[in-house]
């Protein structure tokens, strides 16, 4: 049993989520924090968990029994934290038809229940995402970098339950292109206000404590943090401090604008982004080379 050296400070309005492909950093995150609400995964910090790179180097994985060793991995990490949320992603590159999106999004639905299926917010994955709703099925939105997008997936999702669908808008890769990522959390949490939604905004791509700190004062409902922002948090800042008391540094990167956009049929949105493309190819890659032979 892990022992909890913490319990959540109130001030931490957000969930909080790892972002980690490892068990063993879910176990060390919950034992430095002493919660975690929840774990997200996505096929490059599955490729990177030290027991599958073994599997890898020994070359016996294959197209299929990944999926085996993936569920494995999910299912540990569920054991950590059994209340907790869990997002796993399926595979998708730019062939990937919405049928096969549905098809894998429905077996990752019956790993155990209440798991969130993540998809990316392309044309494909938000009509993926439809159907999956509509049966049921939590999903995820990942690769967001658009206000357009996070309003697309609030309106292919009508009907759905309040916290049944996530949406994850990547902070960290939209600061690498020089912009300032946490302008997107902003915007999207006052859309989503004005707009009375039932999307949860998950905060994902959080390189820094400001990153963490940013969406937490946004108002995000979900951040998700990689396992040495959780030891940085602690270590450097404490967890008995308000985030509201943190000195954020004056950005000299390029802010994102607010858009008064109209709610109308998702598929006039336009929901392509470059960021969303590369991301796409670098999950797909990072996945088949765990069974390239
Ligand atoms: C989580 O859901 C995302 O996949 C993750 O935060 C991406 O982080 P990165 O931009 O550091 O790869």
């Amino acid at each position: 049993m892990l022992q909890c050296h913490y319990m959540k400070p109130v001030f931490i309005t957000s969930k909080i989520f790892l972002d980690s492909g490892d068990p063993n950093e879910t176990r060390h995150a919950l034992g430095t924090l002493g919660f975690l609400d929840g774990q997200t995964t996505n096929p490059s910090l599955v490729a990177k968990n030290p027991h599958i790179m073994e599997l890898k180097n020994s070359g016996i994985l294959t197209e299929q029994t990944i999926w085996e060793k993936y569920h494995d991995v999910a299912n540990e990490i569920h054991n950590s934290i059994p209340n907790g949320s869990i997002s796993a992603e399926v595979y998708a590159d730019a062939m990937t038809s919405i049928d096969d999106m549905v098809t894998k999004g429905r077996e990752l639905a019956n790993w155990f229940p209440g798991i969130f299926v993540k998809l990316p917010t392309t044309h494909h994955g938000l009509a993926a995402a439809q159907v999956l709703v509509s049966e049921g099925i939590n999903v995820n939105m990942t690769l967001c970098f658009s206000q357009e997008q996070a309003a697309a997936v609030h309106m292919a999702t009508m009907g759905a339950k309040h916290g049944q669908v996530y949406v994850s808008p990547f902070i960290g890769r939209l600061d690498d292109i020089g912009f300032h990522g946490l302008d997107l959390i902003k915007n999207i949490v006052l859309m989503y206000q004005l707009w009375d939604s039932h999307v949860m905004v998950l905060s994902a791509s959080i390189r820094s404590l400001e990153h963490l700190f940013g969406s937490i004062i946004a108002g995000s409902d979900i951040v998700t943090i990689p396992v040495g922002i959780v030891d940085d948090w602690v270590k450097n800042y404490g967890l008995n401090k308000d985030p509201r008391d943190f000195s954020f540094a004056i950005s000299e990167k390029t802010p994102i604008v607010f858009r008064e956009l109209i709610q109308q049929d998702w598929q006039l949105y336009d929901v392509h982004h470059q960021l969303t493309d590369k991301g796409i190819e670098k999950f797909a890659s990072d996945w088949k080379a765990l069974f390239a032979k």
